[in-house]
C-alpha cells in the first residue's frame, strides 16, 4: 500500500469519528469547511483508486443511485407496539401491577422519551450496518438500508468494544424541528404540499425512492432498544449505555427510577422540558429494566407487560378572541379566521386560526370576546376546540357570520349543498382579481417571476390590472410605480410574461382558476379536448364522459366558458400568444443534438423556465437527472444554485453551463 492509500484509509477514519463528533454528541471538533476539505480530499482519493472503493466509506452517505422499490423481509422479532396510557394515575397502576407480579422481588424502572418519528429496526452483524427495515405491520418490513446509510448519526462500522457479532438495534428515525421547518418553506415555495407534522416528513422521506433526496432532508435517529442472542448486559439500561459507547444516538434523557415516586416526578418534569427538545416526542416510556424480570411478566397479544407509554397531552392554551375577519379567497370563499391574543403554543406563538366555515362557529357557539381553547395535537396548524363559556362577559353577543363581502360589499350567497358562503362578485372584488393574479403567475401556472402576493395587490389597487389578460399590457414604466420596484425587477417581470408564452396548453387551463381544475385535471382536460375552441364548446356530458372528470368539475368548467367575460379573458391571451392547445405530435422540433447525454438543471432562469428547459432536453435526445452524480454530463445552472452543487459537479469535474451556452449547444 502507498502513502497515498493509507491517507486514503486514515481519511475515512478521521471523517467517522468527526461525524460522530458532530451528529451524535454535537460536539464538533472541526469547521463544516475543514470537515468538507477533508471529504473532498478522500473523494478525490476514492476517485484514484477505484480498487479501494468499499461501500461503507463515509462518501456513500450522500447517497446513491434510484432503487425501483423496496424489497420486504420479516422481522426476526416481530415489532410489537405498547399499551398507552393518557395520565399519572394509569402509569401508577401499571407500577403497580409490576410489583404484584413480581411478588414481591425489588425492581427498577427506565425512564424514556418516546420520540415520535418513525421506528427502525437495524441489524449489525461483525460491526457493520447489514441491514435497515421499517416497521411495516410489524411481521414484515421494508428494507431501507441505502435510505439509513444517508443519517449521519447512524454508525456504518461501530466503534469501542464488546458489541455482539449479530444484534439487532430498535429506535426512531426523526426530523428534527429546525430541518422540518426548512424542508416546509421549500415545498412552500415550490407549491408542493406541505408535511403536516415532523413524524409524517420522517416516514416520507425513509420511503423516497432516491436515497440522494433523503440525504438532503436532515434525519436524525435516537435508539431505545437492544436485541439479540448474546447481549452484552442483563438489563436495558446497560446495554443501551453500551449502545451508546459503539457510537448510537442514545438519549441524555434516559433515567433509572425506583420508586413510584421518581417515576411520577419524570413524568412532571418532562411534560414542560420536552417543549425545549430540538425534535418531536409524544410521550414518555417506562421499561422494566432487569432482562430477566422483562421474560417473567412476558406479552400479551399486542404488546409487552413490561413496558408502557404515557402519553402526553395535547397542548392546549386558552385565550382571548380579539375578532373574527372574514377572508376572501381567490374563489370568492369567505373563511372566518379567529384573530387572537398572542398565546405560547408548542414552541410558536398563535395569533390566528381558521374557523373554517359557519357551522363551526355555530357547533362551538362563540361569542364576542370569548376566551377560546386552542390546540396543536400532532399537527402543527392550531385547531380552535372550545370555549370557556363561564368566562364569558354578561351580554356577550354570539359571533355572527357576515351578509356582505368585507371586501366588496356585494351580498354573499350560500354554496350550494356545503357550509361555506360565497361573494358572487368574481370580476370586481379586489381580493379575488387579486387571488386570481397570484395563482396565475405560480410557479406551477405561468411561472412568472418577481410577481407574488404583495405585488398581485397592488396590482389590483391601483387598477393596473383587473383581468389576467391585462397582465401582458403591462409596461416597464407602469411596474415601475410599484413599491420595491426599479428597472430590473419591472424587466424580469416583462421577460417572465414573454417566457410564459411558450408554456404547454394544460398549464394555460389550470393558471385560469376555474374551479375544481387543479393540477392533475387540468392535464386530463388537455389531453381529452387538445385544443381550447375544442373544450370551450364541449357540453357537460362531454367533458363527465372524459376519465376521472366527475358532473361536478365538468359543470364547472362549462359555467366558466360559458361567461362571456371569460370569453373575452381567452380571446385576449390567445392574441397575445399563449398556447391554446397541445402540440402536434411532432417529431419536427426533435434533435439528437444531446443525445444521452444526462443533464442537472438547478437555480432559476431567466430565459425559458426550468420545465422548458427540462422539455428542451428531452426532445433533443438528452436526459434530465435530478441530482447530481458521476453519470452527469452537464449541470445547467440558473441564478442562485446552491454552493453545495456547485462544489459538487467541481469535485466530479461536472462541466457548469449558464441558459445561454445551453441554448448554444442547440444552435439557438
Ligand atoms: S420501545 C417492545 N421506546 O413507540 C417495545 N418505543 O408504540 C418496543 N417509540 O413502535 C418499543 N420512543 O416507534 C420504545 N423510547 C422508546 C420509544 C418507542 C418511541 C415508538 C416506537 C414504537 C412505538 C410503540
Amino acid at each position: 500500500m502507498n502513502s497515498s492509500q493509507q491517507r486514503l484509509l486514515e481519511l475515512r477514519d478521521l471523517l467517522n469519528r468527526h461525524n460522530y463528533n458532530y451528529y451524535v454528541l454535537n460536539a464538533p471538533e472541526i469547521s463544516d469547511r475543514d470537515f468538507d476539505m477533508l471529504m473532498k480530499e478522500l473523494e478525490a482519493l476514492e476517485k484514484e483508486f477505484p480498487e479501494m472503493d468499499d461501500p461503507y466509506s463515509p462518501t456513500h452517505r450522500v447517497g446513491s443511485d434510484l432503487t425501483d422499490r423496496f424489497e420486504q423481509v420479516a422481522h426476526v422479532y416481530p415489532m410489537l407496539s405498547l399499551s398507552n396510557c393518557y395520565s399519572i394515575r394509569e402509569v401508577d397502576e401499571w407500577f403497580g401491577r409490576i410489583r404484584a407480579g413480581l411478588e414481591g422481588e425489588e425492581f427498577e424502572i427506565t425512564g424514556e422519551l418516546k420520540y415520535d418519528g418513525t421506528s427502525i429496526s437495524l441489524i449489525y452483524e461483525h460491526g457493520r450496518l447489514v441491514r435497515a427495515v421499517t416497521r411495516g405491520d410489524g411481521e414484515k418490513g421494508d428494507v431501507v438500508t441505502e435510505n439509513i446509510k444517508t443519517i449521519r448519526s447512524i454508525p456504518l462500522q461501530l466503534q469501542g468494544t464488546g458489541w455482539p457479532d449479530m444484534f439487532e438495534i430498535r429506535g426512531e428515525i426523526l426530523m428534527p424541528w429546525e430541518a422540518f421547518d426548512r424542508l416546509n418553506k421549500e415545498r412552500e415555495f415550490n407549491e408542493e404540499p406541505l408535511f403536516a407534522n415532523p413524524r409524517n416528513a420522517a416516514a416520507g422521506t425513509l420511503k423516497t425512492l432516491d436515497s440522494r433526496q433523503v440525504a438532503r432532508r436532515g434525519l436524525d435517529a435516537y435508539f431505545y432498544y437492544l436485541l439479540g442472542p448474546e447481549l452484552p448486559f442483563d438489563n436495558h439500561y446497560d446495554n443501551m449505555m453500551a449502545a451508546r459507547s459503539w457510537g448510537f444516538k442514545v438519549s441524555d434523557a434516559m433515567t433509572l427510577l425506583k420508586s413510584v415516586e421518581a417515576v411520577d416526578g419524570f413524568i412532571n418534569h418532562w411534560n414542560t422540558a420536552r417543549r425545549e427538545l430540538p425534535v418531536a416526542t409524544d410521550g414518555l416510556v417506562f421499561k422494566v429494566n432487569s432482562l430477566r424480570q422483562q421474560l417473567n411478566l412476558g406479552y400479551t397479544a399486542k404488546s409487552p407487560r413490561w413496558a408502557i407509554a404515557y402519553k402526553f397531552p395535547a397542548e392546549r392554551a386558552c385565550t382571548k378572541l380579539r375578532f373574527v375577519s372574514f377572508e376572501v379567497g381567490r374563489m370568492g370563499i369567505i373563511t372566518p379566521v379567529a384573530n387572537l391574543e398572542p398565546v405560547l403554543l408548542s414552541g410558536t406563538i398563535v395569533k390566528r386560526a381558521s374557523l373554517h366555515n359557519e357551522d363551526i362557529i355555530k357547533t362551538l357557539d362563540i361569542h364576542q370576546g370569548d376566551m377560546l381553547y386552542v390546540e396543536k395535537g400532532g399537527e402543527i396548524i392550531p385547531k380552535i376546540t372550545g370555549v370557556d363559556a363561564e368566562a364569558r362577559e354578561p351580554g356577550a353577543e354570539p359571533v355572527k357570520f357576515i351578509s356582505h363581502c368585507p371586501a366588496c360589499g356585494t351580498p354573499l350567497i350560500r354554496v350550494e349543498g356545503e357550509a361555506s358562503w360565497q361573494c358572487p362578485n368574481k370580476f370586481g372584488c379586489p381580493p379575488q382579481i387579486a387571488g386570481r393574479i397570484e395563482h396565475f403567475v405560480g410557479r406551477k401556472m405561468m411561472n412568472i417571476d418577481g410577481v407574488g402576493e404583495e405585488t398581485a395587490e397592488q396590482l389590483c389597487t391601483l387598477g393596473l390590472v383587473r383581468d389576467i389578460a391585462d397582465l401582458y399590457d403591462l409596461t416597464a414604466g407602469q411596474l415601475m410605480k410599484l413599491t420595491g420596484f426599479g428597472p430590473r425587477s419591472a424587466e424580469r417581470v416583462l421577460e417572465g410574461l414573454e417566457a410564459s408564452k411558450s408554456v404547454p396548453y394544460d398549464r394555460v387551463i389550470y393558471a385560469l382558476s376555474i374551479p375544481f381544475v387543479g393540477d392533475t385535471v387540468s392535464k386530463k382536460v388537455a389531453a381529452a379536448f387538445p385544443d381550447i375552441d375544442r373544450l370551450m364548446a364541449a357540453s357537460a356530458e362531454e367533458l363527465a364522459a372524459t376519465k376521472d372528470i366527475g358532473p361536478r368539475i365538468a359543470e364547472s368548467i362549462t359555467e366558466y366558458f360559458a361567461n362571456p367575460v371569460n370569453r373575452r379573458t381567452i380571446e385576449r391571451l390567445r392574441a397575445v400568444g399563449l398556447q391554446m392547445s397541445q402540440p402536434e405530435e411532432d417529431t419536427e422540433g426533435h434533435t439528437e443534438l444531446l443525445d444521452g447525454k444526462t443533464f442537472v438543471i438547478s437555480g432559476t432562469f431567466s430565459l425559458h423556465s426550468r420545465d422548458e428547459y427540462k422539455a428542451m432536453i428531452g426532445r433533443n435526445g438528452g436526459k434530465n437527472a435530478s441530482s447530481i452524480s458521476r453519470k452527469t454530463d452537464y449541470v445547467l445552472a440558473g441564478e442562485n444554485m446552491g454552493p453545495a452543487k456547485r462544489e459538487k459537479a467541481a469535485s466530479l469535474g461536472i462541466p457548469v453551463i449558464d441558459e445561454h451556452q445551453f441554448l448554444a449547444m442547440l444552435g439557438q
